[in-house]
């Protein structure tokens, strides 16, 4: 019988692009979003359930018409600004929503569940690389919500047969090299999304927070993982919690850091077009580094990369924005890649 996985927010970027990968797998899939951020469109496979996580009426009915033997959550709220403005909404739809979700495994006997966390829970690190035993001090409720669910996780874990593989996600970027599936958010407010729309003329060009940074050139550093190797993270960690392993922790990212300046210069060489750099002040709250030991994550789940490389990561950005817009992107120049990746 095929394994039937729960995957919540699997309409969204990082998710749909695991739903995906979970189809090639041959595993049998069950999407649970409120498609308040993700789209019906970017569901590639498995059956899309139209539900907040709020609703328990409705989570509990999928949970009884179906026998799931992991979830998946990424679905949550994720902007830092805005969870500065909105922090009941956010300990909301991130720390009661993911309460909801385990209230469900609980009655229902699910006892695998992956969970996406993010590096915002180290707050400002004093070190590089980060690693998992890097104290956890969030600077915003985004990244103490998130926190939050990871508690929720372990305390319930520790009471419970619940086995679980934690994910803290560096800076995510990318989009499927097949073209099918990248991110669908209209405001997009990360580095490599502002720069690919400052070459596209989306905008006048892009503003650099921060050049007085203690880096080499100024400007913060920051690991950014392509969505692929991150997507598949997700399936080495199931087929871990699958073998009956114990729960963990994990970074995920390369453990290689790009300066703003260098991700910029690769936006205008891979798109080939010039744009506007005006250096500002730097953001409230923004490290001057964050890099991830990448140890671990290979060593527990034998995680192996395939898209390791920036250019690669700008690339398939810049491609999709244009398909996006109904435009071939022959105009940008594929970039010479260490390793060629195989699109599935
Ligand atoms: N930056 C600019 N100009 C821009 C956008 C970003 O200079 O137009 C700078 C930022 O100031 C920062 C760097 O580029 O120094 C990276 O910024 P991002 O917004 O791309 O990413 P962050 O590192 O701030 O945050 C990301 C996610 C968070 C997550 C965090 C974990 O957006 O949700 O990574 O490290 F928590």
């Amino acid at each position: 019988m095929k394994k039937k996985i729960l995957v919540t927010g699997g309409a969204g970027y990082i998710g749909s692009h695991v739903v995906r990968q979970l189809g090639a797998a041959g595993y049998d899939v069950v999407i649970y979003d409120n498609c308040s951020t993700g789209s019906a469109q970017a569901v590639l496979h498995g059956d899309l359930i139209i539900g907040d996580l709020a609703d328990l009426d409705t989570l509990y009915r999928v949970f009884f018409q179906h026998q799931f033997t992991a979830v998946l959550h990424f679905a949550a709220s994720l902007n830092v600004p805005e969870s500065v403005a909105h922090p009941l909404e956010y300990y909301a739809n991130n720390t009661r929503n993911t309460l909801n979700l385990l209230r469900c495994c609980s009655d229902m006997g699910v006892n695998q569940i992956i969970f996406s966390s993010t590096a915002a829970v180290y707050g400002q690190p004093v070190t590089n690389p980060v690693t998992e035993s890097t104290p956890t001090e969030p600077i915003n409720p985004y990244g103490r919500s998130k926190l939050s669910c990871e508690w929720l996780i372990r305390d319930y874990a520790t009471a419970s047969s619940l086995r679980y593989v934690i994910l803290r996600y560096f800076n995510i970027a990318g989009a499927e090299p097949g073209g099918r599936l990248g991110q669908m958010s209209k405001n997009v407010s990360h580095l490599i999304g502002v720069a690919c729309n400052a070459a596209l003329k989306r905008q006048p060009g892009i503003r650099i927070f921060g050049t007085d940074f203690p880096t080499p050139d100024g400007t913060a550093i920051r690991d950014y993982l392509h969505v692929e190797d991150l997507a598949t993270a997700h399936l080495d960690a199931l087929r871990y919690l699958e073998q009956g392993q114990e729960s963990q922790i994990l970074n995920c990212g390369y453990g290689q850091g790009y300066s703003v300046r260098q991700v910029i210069e690769r936006v205008k060489v891979i798109s080939g077009i010039d744009f506007p750099v005006i250096e500002t002040d730097r953001r409230p709250g923004d490290p001057a580094c964050v890099i991830t030991s990448a140890d671990r994550i290979r060593q527990v789940l034998g995680w192996k990369p395939k898209y390791n490389d920036l250019d690669l990561i700008v690339y398939t950005t810049l491609a999709w924005e244009m398909r996006q817009k109904g435009a071939i992107p022959n105009s940008i120049a594929q970039p010479k890649l260490t390793t060629q990746p195989k699109v599935a």
